[in-house]
């Protein structure tokens, strides 16, 4: 059948004229390739496999590794706290989500290292990123960027990155931001974006209880601005807190308690309906952890922003009882060297201090881009350091949250 068709067809003088026409066109160089595109552009709609560099490029414009920037402005917030403003150096800053946040690569008397620090920003200013930080008794990175930073340095950080943001779809619109000292770095970029949301202004069932504890009256970041945002935005409502208060002091004071926080929040609707954010020094956001928890509140409903390793291991549950915090360890590094290192030191932080790295971003235990293999020895592992079960069992740590409490070996 199929024999009589082609002899029917090759005798057929038109059949033959489009035939020839169809080889020659085959014959263009370029007509074939053209044709396969053609076919996959039906069968997808796009032709990945074309656009595969272009789709690599926008997605490492999205979310480079690296950024280049420049100090373009230090702002001066409180006596204890400094707002760096970074502009690209080489580069359009990249978009972000409301509460992620940037590492920032210092080096610092030689010795190389990192923190992350909240966008204090907000998403819709393209052109900088604000980095609100605030002096640590003791901080090695915060009392060298207060002190000695100036408009013009330039550092190196990582791109925007992290968890700590609103989720509309499963976190709904009755939120409640708890935020203590330079934890507010966050709550402002959300606010401001919020502001700026259309969504938002439109949804009169939105809305947003701040709870700011500051240890002094004149150590409120941002208050002016903040109360200037609540008088222009429904679905902001603020309560001030000071825990150091003066004599002088006529508003709330002291420490959120579960009672403190439901006489605060608690309105038309139960707690327990809220989406919590939480930000502020590790002691802050474990004891608000704790107050909620009392409140019946469940562990999904609170987001929180960890902010560093925990400052004194040795009172967390789990640290072993015969091993005090002012004793000394070595840690050898394989085929690399060994430094000795107090045990209430994390471990990344004296890794760096003895020249040696290891890739970092949250420094919270929570990215594990930190992992170090440890090879003999014990460390301690705090709740902070969101390890994978095969993680645990195969001996890796977060070695930003982990404490050598013997001497150790370790592969990184
Ligand atoms: S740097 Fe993220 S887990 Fe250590």
């Amino acid at each position: 059948m199929s024999n009589s068709s082609t002899m029917e067809s090759n005798s057929n003088p038109k059949a033959q004229q489009a035939s020839s026409r169809v080889n020659i066109l085959h014959a263009v160089e370029g007509y074939d390739q053209a044709l396969a595109h053609q076919k996959q552009l039906y069968q997808t709609g796009t032709d990945f496999t074309e656009q595969k560099g272009a789709v690599a490029n926008t997605v490492a414009s999205l979310h480079p590794k690296r950024l280049h920037v420049r100090v373009s402005e230090v702002i001066e917030d409180t006596p204890t706290t400094k707002t760096l403003r970074l502009v690209g150096v080489s580069q359009t800053l990249p978009p972000f989500q409301a509460g992620q946040y940037i590492n920032l690569f210092v080096n610092i008397d030689a010795t190389a290292t990192a923190r992350p620090y909240a966008i204090s920003s907000a998403p819709q200013t393209r052109e900088y990123y604000d980095l609100t930080i605030k002096r640590v008794a003791g901080g090695f990175v915060s009392n060298y960027l207060l002190d000695s930073v100036t408009a013009g340095d330039e550092f190196e950080t990582s791109g925007p990155m992290g968890t700590f943001y609103h989720n509309p779809l499963f976190h709904g619109t009755d939120l409640v931001f708890i935020a203590g000292g330079s934890g507010i770095a966050p709550a402002r970029s959300m606010i401001i974006n919020f502001a700026n949301n259309q969504f938002v202004s439109a949804n009169k069932q939105a809305k947003m209880h701040l709870v700011y504890t500051s240890s002094y009256e004149d150590d409120v970041i941002f208050e002016q601005e903040l109360q200037q945002l609540a008088k222009e935005h429904d679905f902001l409502t603020i309560t001030w807190v000071i825990t150091r208060p003066t004599e002088q002091h006529t508003g709330k004071t002291g420490h959120l308690t579960a009672q403190m926080l439901e006489d605060i929040i608690g309105d038309d609707k139960p707690l327990t309906d809220k989406m919590f954010y939480v930000c502020g020094p590790t002691s802050f956001h474990d004891f608000c952890a704790d107050q909620l928890r009392l409140l019946n509140v469940k562990a999904r409903r609170v987001r929180i922003e960890c902010n560093g390793p925990p400052k004194q291991p040795q009172n967390l549950p789990g640290w072993p009882a015969n091993v005090k915090p002012t004793d000394v360890i070595t840690v050898t590094i394989k085929d690399q060297g060994s430094f000795e290192a107090r045990v209430d030191e994390p471990l990344l932080n004296s890794m760096e201090r003895h020249g040696y790295s290891a890739e970092n971003a949250c420094r919270s235990g929570e990215c594990s881009l930190c992992r170090v293999k440890v090879l003999t020895g014990t460390v301690f592992n705090p709740s902070e350091a969101k390890l994978r079960t095969t993680d645990e069992a195969y001996g890796w740590c977060h070695s930003c949250v982990a404490f050598p409490t013997s001497n150790i070996e370790i592969m990184i």
